[in-house]
């Protein structure tokens, strides 16, 4: 089954062709992330209004892409949530009206499904059933993944997610947005050592997370280090952020162990932007070699949002039969543990 994908919930316009014998068969992304950097994050209304301009075109390029002529699909697979109703709306209603123009059924699909299945965008792609680390700018997650849909919750962030606190951290340090990838650029040059962060909720049992007080340690340290002009020294910045990441990093890997411990699970897949940050798979590529267990990601551009991940997990679903009707639904809040399983 061949299948077109449209993501649209946040500020990235992703679209891609996936077909269930071949793979991927074109996939293209227009990021927005320049636009929203001069407000020092997404502007909702500025992203729907990018998407509608963007998305035309990038359909018509993966059909190129692919040696395609336009609705030369099975099935179209779009983001329904959860995001920004905005801009989910964009993709949800082009992606509705193509199929029933095309004659072929529809699917909304959920987002972070999309990135939990996207390590199977590659040449070696995880059996079930693992555990999943979900990190992106608005969930923080570990997941007990038995199959498609089959999610329980084991343990989430009880106030910012992990990629939330990067770019909150970024924008303490003054490193623009998107947070992440800056800090992790910076944190390269940086002395782990000189400063100790907190290892939030570390101390307790279970998986939950919290990252608002490290951005409270962030602010308190970056200020401790001002001189009398308000400035701090490149270097400073630098090793600030490299304790950041090795707090954000070590605090993961604490709870991905325990997860991997209390499943009895021998996979973990890590998911969604943060997990394309390189100290964490280094790390987490340690503690599994331990727990004599195995990593799996996809390749950095699959990590953050993309169309994809999109079409790869319509596509599990529409072979499975599932369809969604003719009416154009988009939950900007929407669990990943209520979705029916196949
Ligand atoms: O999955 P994603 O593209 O969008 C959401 O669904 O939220 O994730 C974006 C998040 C941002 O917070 C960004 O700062 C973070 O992922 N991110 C990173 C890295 N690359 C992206 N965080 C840490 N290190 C990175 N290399
Ligand atoms: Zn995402």
């Amino acid at each position: 089954m061949r299948v077109l994908g449209i993501e649209t919930s946040c500020d990235e316009t992703g679209v891609a062709i996936y077909d269930s014998d071949k793979g991927l068969l074109a996939d293209a992304l227009f990021s927005q992330v320049k636009m929203h950097a001069e407000y020092g994050g997404v502007v909702p209304e500025l992203a729907s209004r990018d998407h509608v301009l963007k998305l035309l075109p990038l359909l018509k390029q993966v059909f190129q892409q692919a040696g395609l002529k336009p609705g030369e699909v099975d099935a179209v697979a779009y983001t329904s949530g959860p995001g920004l109703i905005g801009a989910l709306m964009v993709g949800a209603s082009t992606g509705r009206a193509l199929a029933l123009a095309w004659g072929v059924p529809a699917i909304g699909v959920h987002h972070m499904e999309g990135h939990l299945l996207a390590p199977m965008l590659e040449a070696e792609p995880p059996e079930f059933p693992f555990v999943a680390l979900l990190v992106s700018g608005g969930h923080t997650q570990l997941v007990k993944v038995q199959g498609i849909g089959a999610y329980e919750l084991l343990g989430e962030s009880l106030d910012d997610a992990a990629g939330e606190a990067f770019d909150k951290a970024a924008k303490m340090l003054g490193l623009g947005y998107p947070g992440g990838p800056a800090m992790a650029a910076h944190a390269l040059k940086g002395d782990r050592q000189r400063f100790t962060f907190p290892r939030p909720m570390t101390d307790r049992p279970g998986m939950d997370f919290s990252f608002s007080g490290l951005k409270t340690f962030t602010l308190n340290t970056a200020n401790a280090q001002r001189d009398a002009e308000g400035q701090i020294d490149a270097q400073t910045i630098c090793d600030i952020a490299a304790a950041f990441e090795e707090a954000v990093v070590d605090t993961l890997a604490i709870k991905c162990k325990r997860a991997l411990q209390h499943t009895g699970f021998k996979r973990l897949i890590i998911a969604g932007g943060v997990s394309a940050n390189r100290r964490l798979r280094e790390r987490l590529q340690v503690m599994v070699d331990k727990e004599r267990a195995q990593l799996f990601y996809a390749r950095p551009e699959f990590c953050t949002d993309n169309g994809a991940m999109i079409a790869l997990a319509g596509c599990q679903r529409l072979v499975a039969g599932q369809r969604s009707d003719l009416s154009i639904q988009c939950k900007p809040r929407w669990p990943l543990s209520s979705l029916d399983s196949i």
